[in-house]
């Protein structure tokens, strides 16, 4: 026996399944018998007894958690930091645990109320590294750790749990002598793991599979080279064997339907302190505000889900409820994280959904300059697409070119700093550029209450007829609007718009005034001119939908009849083409820029190879659109999506879902995704233009 090992456990005299709060304990309220339970607590009891002291905490009626000891609190040295259940069930053994450290003479803490910290369960110290690994994601807050740090004086390095099976630290993960590590990797989110691989290394890992890891083999008593768990596999303990050390396996099943085993039944109270080691936690904290229809839009879910997932954790400081329906609420959450870098990443996140961060109120935004043309600074600020404003000298400056995916170049100007959105490639020596996430905001207009309602509509996974129809009508009436008072709406599309038949229709579109500029590559010129010139869309008979003969060819033909001519305006000119889209565009002055790619045949005169300066040419032509139409094409529609800001309206109609929720995937409100058959949208659309410009007769008239 060793002297200096004490234990605590406490008997299951009152244990029992009498409520439900994490998975393994559904479907079990009082199935556990207390007999089986007894008798495998004392199995377990007698194998520690031989490595160590095991001292008894009194079991209290009416708490049947309290047999798992691992939750009474956490302790290094003489310090004891009590848990704060989580759930109210547990709450109750709070006093009981306090009193006994007390006792003890240990030095208590305990932490502010609503912050809830659930002990060694969420808590391991290495067995090397002088450091805790502390859990939260599902029963101890991440704001704990900091309290932690500072009141056990050790660096506190936070893993973000993420399978509800495993919502307590020691489920999963159980740090052994000689620096190895027992652990389930997919219990803990990506960052997580990266920082367990970064602090254990690989031939100390003994990672497991989900069967080992359902049994509870993580939640395991390690003493010296004695591993104390609950039955396993072979694999595991030969694996175990190989690095030098013992499975000792005791059947702890009634336990398990609460969802605990061997670690869990047992705190450890002699933890020696390590001189050499000192608090250290990158914990960080800010705080942000949010305003809008928080509730009804669901914005403040959103927000929420954005820094959990982000791996932070949030405290609402303050929510003020809007008492009407047209009111807007108002809340400010504190916002924790792991680490600087993921608090930028949640925090920009969160800007992005029109939260304000606190201190940016008072901080200007943090520039860099640019050391090499082309080449932004580390850290920059990557933009989005909503309006977005930078403080500067003290003062909000709007940033022009609003687009996603650039960097805010700031240039000093007699009348003051201008703010522009830049891609990286144009970034110029001389201009100075945001990094990082302070002094920056975006103005979003306040989301409508049933705003959700709108994107959704559309968002789900496949429209049905109705839907369809309606989403057209409504395209329809804007289409018509946008017309007569002169605004612009831009159309991309790819050659299935030909394939489906809806050339001709796209081309009675541009010839009645509702399309100001047209985006495509070089397919949808080469296949609309094949069928106006041939009649066949990529050899297809247009009209009887059969291969014609030698039809293969025809749009390599086509291709050789317009490069005679020099481009497509010309062959326009000169009768070579008759009809179709590129025909109308021409006529009717509506200019057109088409990108090319890698696979293009031809190319047509008039596609544009040099991609930057397709970019560039997009980006002129959609400059003012009030509405775009993306036609079923992926490529173009999303190069298009990248460089429109917020506030422009897209309709995106594909009949594959997955391009559809690409685009709607940006959460701009205004985007429409429409799952059909591109041929069929635009006759329909047609249909309902026509239905808007006949006059109105009276039903006798009909
Ligand atoms: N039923 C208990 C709970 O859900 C089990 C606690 C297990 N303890 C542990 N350290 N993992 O809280």
């Amino acid at each position: 026996m060793t002297e200096e090992i004490r234990i605590l456990m406490c008997a299951p005299n009152h244990y029992d399944v009498d409520y439900v709060i994490n998975p393994w304990m559904e479907g079990n309220i009082h199935k556990s018998s207390r007999d089986r339970a007894t008798e495998q607590w004392e199995g377990l009891y007698k194998i520690l007894k031989e490595h160590a002291i095991v001292d008894l905490v009194e079991p209290q009626k009416g708490w049947p958690d309290m047999v798992f000891t691992a939750n009474a609190g956490v302790v290094l040295g003489n310090v004891a930091v009590v848990s704060r259940f989580y759930h109210k069930e547990r709450q109750g053994e709070e006093p009981y645990f306090k009193a006994w450290f007390a006792q003890q003479g240990f030095t208590v803490y305990e932490l502010p109320k609503d912050l809830p910290f659930e002990g060694a369960g969420d808590a391991l110290l290495d067995r090397e590294g002088g450091w805790l690994w502390a859990g939260y994601g599902f029963r101890s807050e991440l704001d704990s750790h900091a309290y932690l740090a500072k009141w056990l004086d050790i660096e506190v390095v936070s893993l973000q749990l993420v399978d509800d099976r495993f919502y307590h630290l020691d489920t999963c993960f159980c740090p052994l002598t000689g620096g190895y590590l027992l652990y389930y990797p997919p219990a803990f989110d990506f960052y997580s793991n990266r920082i367990i691989e970064m602090r254990v290394p690989m031939e100390k890992r003994i990672a497991i599979g989900e069967a080992d890891a359902v049994k509870f083999a993580c939640n395991a008593v390690n003493i010296g080279n004695k591993v104390i768990m609950n039955k396993v596999s072979n694999d595991l303990k030969q694996r175990l064997a190989s690095v030098g050390f013992q499975a000792i396996e005791t059947t702890l099943s009634e336990f398990i339907k609460a969802g605990g085993a061997a670690k869990c039944l047992t705190l450890r109270t002699t933890e020696p302190v390590q001189v050499e080691v000192h608090a250290n936690t990158p914990v960080e904290s800010r705080v942000i505000r949010l305003e809008g229809h928080l509730l009804d839009s669901g914005l403040i879910n959103r927000a929420l889900d954005a820094i959990v997932e982000g791996g932070g954790s949030f405290q609402v400081l303050s929510f003020e409820l809007g008492e009407q329906r047209q009111s807007t609420s108002k809340a400010e959450v504190k916002v924790s994280a792991p680490g600087h870098s993921i608090m930028e990443e949640i925090v920009s996140r969160l800007i992005n959904l029109g939260a304000v961060d606190l201190p940016a109120d008072e901080r200007d935004a943090k520039l860099e300059p640019v050391l090499m043309a082309g080449v932004a600074p580390d850290d920059f600020y990557v933009t989005t697409i909503y309006p977005t404003e930078v403080r500067i000298d003290g003062e909000w400056v709007r940033v022009q070119n609003q687009r996603m995916d650039g960097a805010i170049a700031i240039t000093r100007t007699p009348e003051g700093p201008v703010a522009r959105c830049k891609l990286l490639r144009d970034l110029a020596l001389g201009e100075d550029v945001v990094v990082d996430v302070q002094g920056l905001r975006t103005v979003r207009k306040p989301e409508a209450r049933d705003a959700k309602q709108e994107f959704s509509f559309m968002s789900g996974s496949v429209s049905s007829e109705r839907r369809v129809e309606l989403v057209v009508e409504q395209v329809a009436w804007e289409l018509r609007q946008i017309r007569d008072r002169g605004g612009k709406v831009v159309v991309t599309a790819g050659p299935v718009a030909i394939h489906t038949g809806g050339g001709e229709h796209l081309a009675s579109l541009i010839r009645d005034g509702y399309v100001q500029a047209l985006l495509g590559g070089n397919a949808i010129a080469v296949h609309d001119i094949e069928q106006a010139m041939m009649g066949t869309s990529l050899g297809v008979d247009m009209k009887r939908g059969v291969a014609v003969r030698g039809g293969h060819r025809h749009h390599l033909k086509v291709i050789n009849a317009i490069r005679r001519c020099g481009n497509i305006a010309t062959a326009v000119e000169q009768g070579v083409i008759t009809k179709g889209i590129f025909y109308e565009c021409v006529k009717n002055n509506v200019p057109f820029s088409l990108a090319g790619s890698i696979r293009d045949d031809g190319p047509l005169p008039d596609t544009q190879m040099d991609l930057i300066k397709a970019q560039t040419e997009y980006s002129r032509l959609l400059d003012g659109a009030e509405m775009i139409l993306m036609l079923s094409s992926m490529l173009h529609s999303i190069g298009v999506g990248n460089m429109t800001p917020a506030g422009v309206k897209m309709v995106c109609v594909d009949i594959n879902p997955a391009v559809v929720t690409k685009l709607s995937d940006r959460g701009s409100v205004e985007s429409i995704g429409v799952v059909t058959d591109v041929g069929l949208f635009l006759s329909m659309l047609v249909k309902h233009l026509e239905l808007l410009t006949e006059p109105y007769k009276l039903p006798t008239q009909v």
